[in-house]
């Protein structure tokens, strides 16, 4: 039976964690579907019950720096001050991983993913259990969930608790990191934008004692993070030029002609102004419109929404989107 409780059954939670079952645990950024990492059975249910393809690695969810160092074969100097400055929050550091990481967490890679989520519900349950293999607690491919009920609704039939922590504060996943180091200079890498922005990891680094440089960029890894459909709602999400009525007759014939279906029932999605705010209500939003009777939902580009937290927001929009239209 789905149960959702609330702190006062955190036993309950622990019991099923130590005894091979998964949770859906809250975090600052989305609600994740954890499993011990010492737990073949429970990482394996993991997968199942997101009908994840094994090639998508977890992040390993820690509450101290001595967890994180447990799972790490190598802890650089950088990345350590990285995990100062913004742990507990929502930074995962990519390192090269343990022999005794289960390679299910890690889908067979030399490196493993690892943060210390900034919730305190979350982060007492692996103090208690130790730490948690967690993807976001949404079906593959689907719209992340910010709330427990959006868990809920994800997994309507299966015997799964999921512990309420309210709604998250972030609201949009952390951001992923990984490192190029060289005597001379270190690279990070921004594989995937997220709660920490680039401005924020280059003010950190300003006052850091070596020279480091930030890149986007992808190790070249086909994880659906970096998937170019990713995040999708149960309708179709449109990207729509900027100015104009978006739900014009000549956009929704554009719509048409490569959906190969005209909406009827066409559905405006507005975000804050307030990128925080924008980015803490966007999956409840999507989730909101995709269940209201609408049959597509029509966002404008707004050009000057770039940068800082917007970054955040835009690749997931991009992603979520099923076409954009000038
Ligand atoms: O905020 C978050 O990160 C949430 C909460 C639950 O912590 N988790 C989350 O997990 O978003 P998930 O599985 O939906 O996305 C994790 C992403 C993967 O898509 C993958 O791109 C990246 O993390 N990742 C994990 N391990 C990696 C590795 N060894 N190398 C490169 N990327 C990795
Ligand atoms: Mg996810």
């Amino acid at each position: 039976m789905l149960q959702i409780i609330k702190d006062e059954d955190f036993e309950s939670a622990r019991q099923r964690l130590q005894n091979d079952d998964v949770v859906a645990i809250p975090t600052e950024t989305v609600y994740g579907l954890a499993a011990s990492i010492a737990s073949d059975q429970a990482i394996r249910k993991v997968f199942a019950l997101k009908k994840r393809p094994f090639f998508d690695p977890l992040i390993v969810h820690v509450a101290s720096f001595q967890q994180a160092r447990d799972v790490v074969a190598d802890w650089p100097a950088v990345a350590d001050y990285l995990a100062r400055v913004f742990w507990p929050g929502p930074l995962t550091l990519v390192l090269p991983k343990r022999p005794e990481v289960n390679p299910l967490i890690t889908s067979g890679l030399e490196t493993v993913a690892v943060r210390h989520p900034r919730h305190e519900l979350t982060e007492r349950l692996i103090a208690a259990v130790g730490p948690l293999a967690a993807p976001s607690a949404n079906r593959f491919g689907r719209t992340s969930p910010s709330r427990a009920e959006h868990v809920a609704t994800e997994f309507p039939n299966e015997d799964l608790l999921i512990l309420d922590g309210g709604p998250c504060e972030v609201g949009l996943e952390s951001t992923v990191i990984s490192f190029e180091l060289t005597d001379a200079q270190d690279t990070i890498l921004i594989l995937r934008p997220g709660g920490v922005t680039e401005q924020d990891l280059q003010q950190a680094l300003e006052r850091w004692s070596k020279p480091t440089k930030i890149q986007l960029g992808s190790t070249g890894i086909q994880a659906p993070g970096q998937l170019k459909h990713h995040y999708m709602p149960d309708i179709p999400l449109v990207l729509v030029g900027e100015g104009g009525n978006p739900a014009s007759p000549e956009r929704l014939k554009a719509i048409e002609k490569t959906l190969g279906l005209r909406p009827q029932r066409p559905t405006q999605l507005t975000l804050d102004t307030d990128p925080a705010i924008a980015a803490r209500e966007f999956y409840d939003q999507l989730r909101r419109l995709a269940s209201s009777g609408a049959d597509a939902i029509l966002i404008q580009k707004n050009a000057s929404r770039s940068g800082g937290f917007w970054d955040a927001i835009n690749d997931r929009l991009g992603r979520a989107a099923s076409l954009e239209i000038p």
